[in-house]
């Protein structure tokens, strides 16, 4: 038997094989952060192929967190939805867990109703936002929204919650110095950049119990020049594993750094023709993002588990199970994770957006590689619609 389909067990929760639905925005929530139907019918599908455990799309904890078509857990009405969602999951045999999110500076006045917040007011170059920093007030205010989210995370039986630290949300802009250059105790050392986070799990552990699993993803490192540094990374995550998280899954990037977190291509058409922030631009604009977007924005090139040495070190340091993402497109390369000790999971996100029955697939003996080609559309196409794979076909305009 294939070492992807050893079952373990994180607390009490059981799982039945090693691969793990990253978390994957769907974009089929409504105005009210409820999940659709078609939502509904997206899980079924997901956790009928086999899949261990799923982890939500990003879910906002308040609404100035929020982005385009998000789900919502701000309220405890919320929770008689997401009940029917996590019994269905369960009744065709997969775990699944929440992660739970605030955009900070990552979204728009257009999606908030009110100007984005993050830890200090640093413009973001990819949405044009310029963002108010944070007060005193701000930070207990939000502090408090996931700890509340995480108790109805646990009452609405999900097996487990995740905190979206990674990707340059509002978690990741406290964790990386290029997002706070604050001078008081949010800021500066990293114990300091990291208070925030450790007040949220704190929280949040006082609220779900001892006996319930809390993840994390982080941004280990990003590609901006005073980012986030791998070896930092790397300290974060052992600090984190010692104040009590019971996994952590290892990704990287910020929205600005080129698309670090995604790697291929970055579809400038897409951007151009599609977000809100670049249509408003004028001729000029486009003109230049046209011929020289991709020397202005660097798209990385895709390698293979991009992600794995640096979960393999994390892996190294800490106690707790690591999950790694990024780049597993081959069954062989992720059973080479496994027994080479980088990783305990194998997360994967368009792997299942372009087939979400890969793991059965893998299961019945398939050496194959996932059939996602890293177009990115799946991903680039979100602003205006939900999410499905497009195998690097454009879409006409208007279409969806
Ligand atoms: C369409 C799309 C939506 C995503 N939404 C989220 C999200 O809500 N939360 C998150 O942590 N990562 C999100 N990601 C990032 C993925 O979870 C994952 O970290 C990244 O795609 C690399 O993994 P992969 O190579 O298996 O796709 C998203 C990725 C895609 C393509
Ligand atoms: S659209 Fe499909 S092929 Fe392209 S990146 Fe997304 S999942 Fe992969």
């Amino acid at each position: 038997m294939s070492v992807l389909f050893e079952k373990t067990a994180i607390k009490d929760m059981e799982l039945k094989n090693r691969l793990v639905r990253s978390a994957t925005h769907e974009a089929m929530a409504d105005d009210r952060g409820f999940p659709t139907d078609h939502l509904f019918k997206f899980y079924d599908r997901l956790a009928n192929g086999g899949v261990g455990l799923i982890i939500t799309g990003n879910t906002y904890v308040s609404r100035d967190g929020r982005s385009k078509a998000m789900l919502g857990i701000d309220t405890d009405e919320h929770i008689p939805n997401y009940r029917k969602l996590v019994n269905n999951v369960h009744q065709n045999g997969a775990k699944i867990a929440m992660q739970i999110n605030h955009c900070g500076r990552q979204t728009t006045k257009d999606m908030t109703g009110t100007q984005p917040m993050a830890p200090t007011a640093v413009f973001d170059k990819s949405l044009f936002v310029m963002p108010r920093e944070m007060t005193e007030a701000d930070i207990e205010r939000t502090v408090d929204a996931f700890a509340q989210s995480a108790r109805r995370v646990r009452e609405s039986g999900f097996d487990a919650v995740q905190l979206h630290g990674a990707h340059g949300y509002l978690i990741s802009q406290f964790l990386c110095p290029h997002t706070n250059r604050r001078k008081d105790r949010w800021g500066g050392a990293l114990e300091n950049r990291m208070r925030f986070v450790t007040e949220i799990y704190k929280r949040t552990r006082k609220n779900v119990g001892d006996d319930y699993p809390i993840f994390i993803k982080i941004s280990a490192y990003d590609h901006i020049k005073n980012g986030l540094k791998p070896e930092e990374g790397v300290v974060m995550a052992s600090k984190m594993a010692h104040l009590g998280f019971d996994g952590i899954e290892v990704s990287c990037g910020i929205g600005e750094d080129g698309g670090s977190t995604l790697r291929g291509e970055i579809p400038f058409d897409v951007i151009l023709d599609e977000w809100d922030m670049y249509k408003e631009k004028g001729f000029i604009f486009r003109f230049i993002m046209t011929k020289f977007g991709k020397k202005l924005l660097k798209p990385i090139p895709f390698t293979q588990g991009y992600n794995r040495e640096t979960a393999k070190i994390i892996r190294k340091k800490v106690n707790v199970p690591i999950f790694a993402v990024g780049g597993m497109v081959a069954p062989t390369f992720m059973e080479e994770t496994i027994h080479s000790g980088a990783a305990d999971y194998i997360s994967l996100s368009r792997a299942f957006i372009a087939d979400p029955k890969f793991p059965n697939k893998i299961k019945e003996g398939s050496r194959e590689l996932s059939r996602c080609i890293h177009c990115n559309l799946c991903f680039f196409y979100l602003s205006t619609r939900s999410v499905r794979c497009y195998q690097g076909k454009r879409m006409k305009s208007n279409q969806s």
